[in-house]
């Protein structure tokens, strides 16, 4: 097996699904974020990607993906319950998530986490170089660092958590709360995307291990671990590239006259996932049509809900539960060739995408707990004609950047819908002012800024950031 000196470990490989069977591969953009920030800075890096390509089985041969190798994690079907929609997904993803749906806790997955956790950690070990960089991501793999750094002692490790780290309030619910813990500190450094989530972590070595620990230090085992906020972006390039392409210009005339020319349009775009808080949106616009303040015949609102999750249970009972509302909505508001939403289950390309965002009078984005939120970044990088109003959760860690954007408490209905109904009726300067100062942050701050940020903090040299990320 090839080495690297620099290797990625990530739940998932960015592979389309039936491309990586028979080998003819294209870049998964799968509906997630982190794959997405990733792939933004992976295509032209000799670097090797360690993940599992979603379905269970044997691994398949994969040939590189432009100058990435892909090293796949095979999963059996026992594994993917357990590890990744049990303790990954009914666990430790709603507990993160401020628990806004009850975490399940169940033994038996723990050691099918740990397991698999120990997988990942070798096939790493395997495919990195003497003193390689290994960039372990997110929730799935809290137990990389450590099995890694056991195993390779020469390794320089960093993690990053695109999840919110949550107060020990929460996380002391946790069973295995110390493995976990110790699992995340055998990485050199402990990147988040908020500083409150690196205040979190301190607060638990100290509480947990009785270590010593700052916000931006942990001493563990005479180890000093370093943590620190890097909020993560998107490929702004990418994005404002599509935005300007003939084709995409072309869709967002076609998708406006499809909406009605005259209409004000509201746009949501999430995986369909609890922690997007798409209920709560919907509740807000059903009284908004109920009240008169919106009407069907001026204004619509595109929901984009892309599936995901879906043999969690709590996923099947979420979707089941949206579109019994949607459909109400448009059962009660609704007229013939007009429905109130439009609601769309499927995945889109990106420059679908980027036409919807150029589309929206309002984008709407209002989780009740997320990381970052790259949809929210994504539609102020499409909106090169400086229009469109943002409406954000102010439970997005987007939000303290684009503190510009309508900002918005969810869990308040009432508020919702007066947020709404300003961003609406927000004036064209305003709405200007506002995009122009959030696509001034986003243009310094895109993902090649992140990664170059993460990795000058990881080796201390930036020797590690000019090789692979350049610039
Ligand atoms: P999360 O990481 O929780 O999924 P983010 O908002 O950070 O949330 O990232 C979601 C990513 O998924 C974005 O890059 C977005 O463009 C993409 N996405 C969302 N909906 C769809 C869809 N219907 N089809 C394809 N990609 C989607
Ligand atoms: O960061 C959130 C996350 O779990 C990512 O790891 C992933 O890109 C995204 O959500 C989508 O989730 P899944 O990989 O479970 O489809």
């Amino acid at each position: 097996m090839r080495q690297s000196s620099l290797v990625v470990v990530a739940n998932r490989l960015p592979l389309d699904d039936s491309a990586a069977r028979d080998g003819a591969c294209e870049w998964r953009r799968s509906p997630g974020g982190l794959s997405g920030a990733l792939h933004a800075i992976l295509q032209q890096t000799p670097a090797t990607w360690v993940g599992w390509d979603g379905e269970v089985g044997l691994a398949p041969r994969l040939p590189d993906l432009g100058a990435v190798r892909l090293r796949p994690v095979a999963l059996t079907a026992a594994e993917q319950a357990g590890y990744y929609e049990g303790f990954a997904n009914s666990t430790l993803w709603p507990l993160y998530h401020d628990a806004v749906q009850q975490p399940v806790f169940q033994r038996e997955w723990w050691e099918t986490y740990r397991s698999v956790n120990q997988r990942f950690a070798e096939a790493a070990a395997e495919v990195a170089g003497k003193h390689a960089a290994v960039w372990v991501q997110d929730y799935h793999l809290q137990l990389v660092p450590q099995m890694l750094r056991e195993l390779r002692p020469d390794l320089l490790i960093g993690f990053f958590m695109h999840v919110p780290f949550p107060p020990p309030e929460l996380f002391m619910q946790l069973p295995r709360r110390v493995e976990l813990i110790r699992g995340m500190l055998g990485a050199d450094l402990v990147g988040f995307q908020r500083e409150q989530a690196a205040h979190n972590l301190a607060q638990l070595a100290q509480k947990l291990l009785g270590a010593e620990a700052s916000d931006d230090a942990i001493i563990v085992d005479g180890r000093t671990v370093r943590t620190g906020a890097f909020p993560v972006s998107i490929d702004v390039a990418e994005m404002r590239a599509l935005a300007t392409r003939p084709d995409v210009v072309k869709q967002v005339e076609q998708l406006r006259h499809d909406l009605g020319e005259a209409k004000r349009v509201l746009v949501s775009v999430d995986r369909l996932d609890y922690t997007k808080g798409i209920e709560h949106r919907l509740t807000a616009y059903r009284e908004l049509l109920r009240d008169g303040h919106v009407k069907v015949r001026d204004t619509v609102l595109v929901q984009v809900a892309v599936p995901s999750r879906e043999r969690v249970e709590s996923y099947r009972e979420l979707r089941d539960r949206i579109e019994g509302e949607v459909g109400r909505i448009n059962g009660e508001y609704g007229r013939v060739g007009e429905p109130a939403i439009h609601y769309l289950n499927q995945p889109f390309t990106r420059a679908q995408l980027a036409a919807l965002y150029q589309t929206a009078d309002v984008m709407v984005v209002t989780p009740l707990r997320d990381g970052m939120n790259l949809v929210a970044k994504e539609f102020v990088a499409a909106r090169e004609d400086g229009a469109g109003a943002l409406v954000l959760s102010e439970f997005a860690g987007a939000a303290a950047e684009l503190s510009q954007a309508f900002l918005v408490n969810p869990h308040d209905v009432d508020d919702l819908k007066q947020t709404l109904l300003r961003a609406l009726e927000a004036s064209p300067e305003d709405r200007a002012a506002r995009m122009e100062a959030m696509r001034r942050h986003l243009a310094e701050h895109d993902i090649l800024a992140w990664a170059r940020a993460y990795l000058t903090e990881l080796d201390h040299t930036g020797r590690l950031a000019r090789r692979f990320i350049g610039r």
